[in-house]
This record gives structure tokens, C-alpha cells and sequence, in this order.
């Protein structure tokens, strides 16, 4: 399948790897439901806000359709997951570019987990570092996910906003590479205004939003088997597909065998994605 093809009809094409007869939760769908009521799944949705709300944010936003956003049935005002919707209850959970949202990551599988029915699925797709505004952040480690579950994060650290606004970036004047690689790129923000949402993120108050974790699909697994190896989540990986465009999926169960590579092959892989695509150079103000 082309990238192109592959945009079209990307939740069709995710819907394709799992089965999702069964009932759904989907956590985050917001203006991209990959389950969409209006499309018969039997489905309950998880959100920060209520679909005015969701409206409302995303009203003046280019290239967003509003009238995607349906209802939300459970509004998370952080309370554990599976204290929300019950747990127990899903045969699938989905994430769809939420995970990397989350404070405290293990906390936010092991509550995906505790609220799946037995034999139940996790599905995530996930953001490629390589070809999103993450390109120059180096990838998440194991011991950086645990610590965060160690300190029980229900907001980002401080740091990782800082890391999330100062390495921003736009390839040919977009927010990610697109499918080819970019010819050039440019920093968003000013170093200071990092240090301003480092100060911001550290006062309390509202809560703030980022990308708290970066991945290649080879971090990305190395990280759950070395969950699953260590017993911090009964989840292992059943399945994994690396889309043509911007994003990875995979498919997590409690019966699963998990990853079929081995640690040293996962670290080597990884270590090979954190080199590709080859950087593009620094735009120019033309002159
Ligand atoms: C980047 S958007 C992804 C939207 C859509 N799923 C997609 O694939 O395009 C992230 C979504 O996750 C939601 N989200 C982020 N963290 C969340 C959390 N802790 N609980 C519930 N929803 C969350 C946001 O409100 C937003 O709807």
C-alpha cells in the first residue's frame, strides 16, 4: 500500500488488524475516531474534555473536521482508567496517539490492561520520532518509564516540556517529515521559551500537555518486552506493523508470546532507526 493510499484510509486500515467485534474502548479518538460509533462499533470513548468542549479547541484548527468528534462517554479527570470505565469490561482498547501524551506511560499500560476483559486486546498506534516535530529527540528508555511510574506522574515532568518545546520543529514548513524525507527544517521555538514552559510546567496549576515520550518502533518494543520481561505488565506484544506513513502499530494481550526479536537485536535495531532518515539541513531565511 502507498503512503497515500495508506492516509485515505488510515482507520480502515488499522481497523483491519484487530478484531473489533467485540466491545471497544477507545481512549482519545477526538476528530479521529478509529472506532467510530457512527459506524456501527460497539464502542465506549475516553477523553480529557466532553465533545463541546472538543469543539470548541479544535473549531479553528486547519484540516480539522469537527463534525468527527462524537460523544464522550467517560471524561478522565485523572482517576485511574479502569476505576472510570470499570474494569475488566473491553475485549479491545485503543490508543491512538495518546500514549506518548501520557505522564507516567506504565501507569497508563497497566491501567489499559486492568480494564481489558480476559483475552481482551490493547491496540496503540504510536508516532515514528523520524518523521514527526520529535525528529532530533532522542527515543525513551526503559528506566526513564519507570522512573516516572516510581514518582506516580499525573503531570508532565518539567523537563520533558522543556525538551518538547526547544527541539519542535517543521520540515519544508510542515510538522513532520511527510512520508519522504525533508530537504530542510527549522526550530519553532526560542531556547527561552522552553525555559518558560519549563518554569510553567513546574508551578502547579493547569494541567499542560506534551509529548512526554518519543519512539522508533525498535524503542518502542524494546521498552514493552523489557516491561513484560521484568513483570511491571502482563502485556506482551501479539503483533506489530510499521505503516507507510507517520506512525507504527501494535496489537498487546496477556497470552501473547511477545516480541519475536531478542533484547540485543532490539537494542541494535533501535540504535539503527535513532540514525535514519538522514537529517535535512536548516532552512534558510531567503535573501
Ligand atoms: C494527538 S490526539 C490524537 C487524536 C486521535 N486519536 C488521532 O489518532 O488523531 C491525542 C488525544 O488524546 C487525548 N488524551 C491525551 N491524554 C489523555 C489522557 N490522559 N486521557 C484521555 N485522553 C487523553 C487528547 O484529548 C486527544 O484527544
Amino acid at each position: 500500500m502507498t503512503s497515500l493510499d495508506y492516509s485515505q484510509c488510515r482507520e480502515a486500515a488499522i481497523r483491519r488488524l484487530f478484531d473489533a467485534s467485540g466491545l471497544c474502548l477507545e481512549i482519545g479518538p477526538s476528530y479521529n475516531p478509529i472506532l467510530p460509533k457512527r459506524g456501527g462499533q460497539r464502542v465506549e470513548t475516553v477523553d480529557h474534555c466532553d465533545a463541546a468542549t472538543l469543539r470548541a479547541k479544535y473549531a479553528n484548527q486547519p484540516g480539522v473536521d469537527i463534525e468527527r468528534i462524537e460523544d464522550v462517554d467517560h471524561v478522565w479527570r485523572g482517576e485511574p482508567l479502569a476505576d472510570l470505565v470499570g474494569p475488566g469490561r473491553f475485549d479491545v482498547v485503543i490508543a491512538s496517539h495518546v500514549i506518548e501524551h501520557t505522564p507516567d506511560m506504565l501507569g497508563f499500560l497497566r491501567e489499559c490492561e486492568r480494564a481489558l476483559a480476559p483475552g481482551g486486546r490493547l491496540v496503540l498506534a504510536v508516532p515514528d520520532r523520524r518523521r514527526t516535530f520529535d525528529f532530533f529527540r532522542p527515543a525513551s528508555t526503559t528506566g526513564a518509564v519507570l522512573q516516572a511510574h516510581h514518582e506516580k506522574r499525573t503531570r508532565h515532568a518539567p523537563g520533558a516540556a522543556f525538551d518538547f518545546i526547544a527541539n519542535f520543529c517543521t520540515f519544508d514548513g510542515r510538522q513532520g517529515t511527510g512520508t519522504e524525507a525533508a530537504a530542510t527544517f527549522a526550530v519553532s521555538n526560542p531556547v527561552q521559551d522552553a525555559a518558560s514552559g519549563f518554569s510553567y510546567y513546574a508551578t502547579g496549576g493547569e494541567y499542560h500537555d506534551c509529548h512526554a515520550w518519543v519512539f522508533t518502533p525498535s524503542s518502542f518494543r524494546l521498552i514493552v518486552s523489557d516491561l513484560a520481561a521484568i513483570g511491571a505488565v502482563a502485556l506482551r506484544e501479539e503483533g506489530f506493523w510499521e505503516t507507510p506513513i507517520f506512525e507504527f502499530v501494535t496489537v498487546l494481550s496477556r497470552e501473547a508470546s511477545g516480541c519475536p526479536l531478542g533484547r540485543a537485536d532490539l537494542l541494535v535495531a533501535a540504535h539503527r532507526e535513532a540514525a535514519t532518515p538522514a537529517a535535512p539541513r536548516p532552512a534558510r531565511p531567503a535573501t
